[in-house]
């Protein structure tokens, strides 16, 4: 565990209250009454570390992590590219990106710099080695904090300029080798979009290339590429005086910016964390949401993760922004420890006097200090974590069941003028994890690229693109008793948006033949029975053939495809894998999963029927070997329940037993172990 205990604390910026002496002396006296054990330090400080270009002013960072290290603060510190000083924007109009429209955006905002500019590259190599020279090896320091949700820059993360499109093009040299190559893989015939030169070729704008789906597929991938490079640059210039590890704070589900891809260059993965709680009543979309995407950090590296941010009351980006309810922060918190995190660290520490984000939910109010009921849950919170943070020391999920989430697949799926224009990748996947959560049944969300061995289910919803040797893959993962579910149209085409032609290529797996997809209106809606229940089929209607091998569990009820499989299983070497081939709606996906959990022999830690609302997962011990076994039961309902048929738990707190039942207070988590 990093640092040796749960991190607790969050953004801190007194670059902005150097002029307020007092302030500082202040933070860390309430630091240590809020049980505060770190802070990310110089996220956007570069305008104060270097005043003016070469002229480095580092004492009053070396003040303060010198005077945290006495209090036993320990500090994540931040390279400084998220936000560019004047001085540099002025003088170097190349690091500015170019936007879509081909303007070249003018200074101010953060997260927008060219991640290409030789320029740019070089001055923050230059800081971020005076960084590492002076304070890489001081004993508090745990992590490099690498800029700042790189990409995130308010829609488009990437860079347009005359620089990128060279290096896109040639990207795209390495990758294809001729343009025969490239225009065969992109079926450039269509609409005579043929280069004959590879000056020709542009990245996809509105005023351009917007149809070429191969083209815009590589172009995210060429700017993932190109961001995790510039990543990575900033890392190795942190490691030249330092061994500290590296992190990125990642955003959410977030399109822009492949994770999977980027994830490889970093040595712990951390994220931030803005669930819209009491957006309704019913807080379990929010929470099953947040879940998916600690689920999706977390099986990164199959490791523990950081929650590097997150708000300790409401924020100030939505149009409206509510206060977290009583229990609630106390929840959040441990809802992103129970999923694997080895923190809750907030933006931000104390709330700025002015600029964009004043008004921001912070630990410290501007009027009222420290005597607020946000300080006071925050405290809850530090308090807490002191003893969790040895009982969950060296442990970390381990899911039997994967969820597939692939970016190159998403930016594939809700670009295809296919049966349907609106796809919501997102949403389908998280449809599918939300029976998951509401089992109890933990999940890891993985891309196409991962390793399949350890799981006894994986679920590919949507799984539109087939990544080169993924078919093979999957065959082998259920020819050795593996559990694989997939729905209608998934496996239509290779990495390059080409179709396969002839058959799926999952064909003899799967066990049926698709020949037709139907994208019914709310009047042509079907139906089908499943386990004696009555279910829509709506939105995507497949309709396949069922091979000889195959179960068909249901067929659709009306219209010309009557009699067709809706739902089959299909038993294939060792393992079996089901097919859905219409969309339905949650109450089908809960019944379905339902069946399968049982097939698979999946329960949750409790072994026990969950009530609304209540979710559970587990902690043990990393090496797999170990003793440990920490469950978290989490309700998420703002009342009391009950959970039921428990069996003997200890809790692993206050050391009460917990037999047959066990009470949950509204918006609690309890903590059991055997
Ligand atoms: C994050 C960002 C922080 C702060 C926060 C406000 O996305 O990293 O710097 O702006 O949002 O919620």
């Amino acid at each position: 565990m990093l640092g040796g205990q749960l991190l607790h604390g969050g953004d801190y910026n007194p670059d902005q209250w150097l002029s307020y002496p007092e302030v500082f002396e202040e933070d860390v006296r309430l630091m240590k009454e809020a049980g505060v054990n770190c802070v990310s330090l110089g996220i956007f400080a570069w305008a104060t570390l270097e005043p003016e270009e070469g002229r480095y002013e580092l004492d009053w960072m070396d003040h303060i992590i010198t005077r945290l290290e006495e209090e036993g603060i320990c500090v994540i510190l931040a390279t400084p590219s998220a936000a560019m000083p004047h001085w540099l924007t002025q003088k170097y109009r190349e690091v500015m990106q170019v936007q879509a429209d081909g303007h070249r955006n003018l200074s101010g905002k953060r997260h927008n710099f060219c991640y290409t500019s030789p320029v740019m590259r070089e001055k923050i190599t230059a800081i971020n080695r005076e960084l590492s020279k002076r304070f890489g090896r001081r004993k508090n320091v745990i992590l490099w904090h690498i800029s700042n949700e790189l990409g995130g820059n308010f829609g488009d993360s990437t860079c347009h300029c005359e620089l990128c499109q060279e290096v896109f093009r040639e990207w795209l040299k390495k990758k294809y080798g001729t343009l025969d190559e490239l225009n065969n893989a992109w079926w450039n015939q269509f609409w005579s979009h043929t280069y004959t030169d590879w000056n020709q070729i542009h990245s996809p704008v509105p005023y351009g290339e917007t149809t070429s789906t191969a083209l815009i597929l590589d172009w995210k991938r060429f700017s993932t590429e190109q961001i995790s490079d510039f990543c990575e640059m900033e890392i190795r210039a942190v490691k030249e005086f330092s061994d500290l590890p590296a992190t990125t704070n990642f955003m959410y589900f977030f399109k822009g910016l492949d994770y999977n891809r980027m994830q490889r260059g970093l040595d712990i993965i951390s994220w931030d964390n803005y669930p819209h709680w009491h957006k309704q009543k019913d807080e379990v979309p929010a929470a099953v949401k947040s879940a998916a995407n600690h689920s999706m950090m977390r099986a990164f590296k199959k490791a523990p993760f950081l929650l590097m941010e997150s708000a300790p009351s409401g924020i100030s980006w939505r149009t409206a922004n509510p206060l977290k309810r009583p229990g609630m922060h106390m929840l959040s918190c441990m809802q992103a420890v129970a999923h694997g995190s080895d923190s809750a660290l907030y933006f931000q520490w104390r709330k700025g006097r002015g600029g964009f984000e004043k008004f921001h939910g912070a630990v410290l109010d501007h009027k009222y200090g420290s005597n607020t009921r946000t300080f006071r849950d925050v405290s809850e919170v530090g308090k807490r974590f002191k003893n969790l943070s040895t009982l969950i020391d060296g442990t970390v999920n381990q899911p039997k069941a994967a969820i597939v989430f692939d970016w190159e697949n998403w930016w594939a799926v809700e670009d295809t003028q296919g049966p349907r224009l609106d796809f919501e990748y997102k949403e389908w996947i998280v449809s599918h994890y939300r029976t998951f959560w509401e089992e109890g049944i933990e999940v890891d969300l993985i891309s196409m690229d991962a390793d399949l061995e350890g799981y006894a289910l994986v679920s590919a919803p949507l799984n539109y693109m087939y990544k080169e040797g993924w078919a093979d893959k999957v065959r082998k993962f259920v020819s050795n008793g593996g559990h694989f579910v997939t729905t209608c149209f998934s496996g239509e085409v290779n990495d390059t948006d080409l179709c396969f032609l002839g058959h799926h290529p999952l064909e003899d797996v799967l066990g049926i033949v698709p020949e037709e997809i139907d994208a019914p209106s709310e009047e042509f809606e079907n139906s089908f029975c499943y386990g004696g229940m009555e279910y829509p089929a709506k939105d995507l209607c497949g309709i396949v053939h069922p091979r000889d091998t195959v179960e068909v569990l249901s067929v659709y009820e009306k219209d010309f495809y009557a009699g067709c499989p809706v739902v089959t299983c299909n038993p294939y070497g060792n393992g079996k894998a089901w097919y859905l081939a219409a969309e339905s709606d949650l109450a089908f996906l809960r019944a379905f999963y339902k069946d399968v959990f049982a097939e698979v022999g999946l329960h949750n830690a409790l072994d026990t029927e969950l009530p609304y609302g209540v979710t559970v997962t587990e902690r043990s011990s990393a090496d797999g070997e170990g003793e440990k076994r920490i469950v978290f039961v989490m309700n998420f309902k703002n009342e009391p329940v009950m959970v039921e048929g428990i069996g003997k738990w200890m809790d692993a707190e206050s050391g009460e037993t917990c037999e047959g039942s066990l009470e949950l207070e509204a918006f609690q988590c309890r903590v059991l172990t055997r």
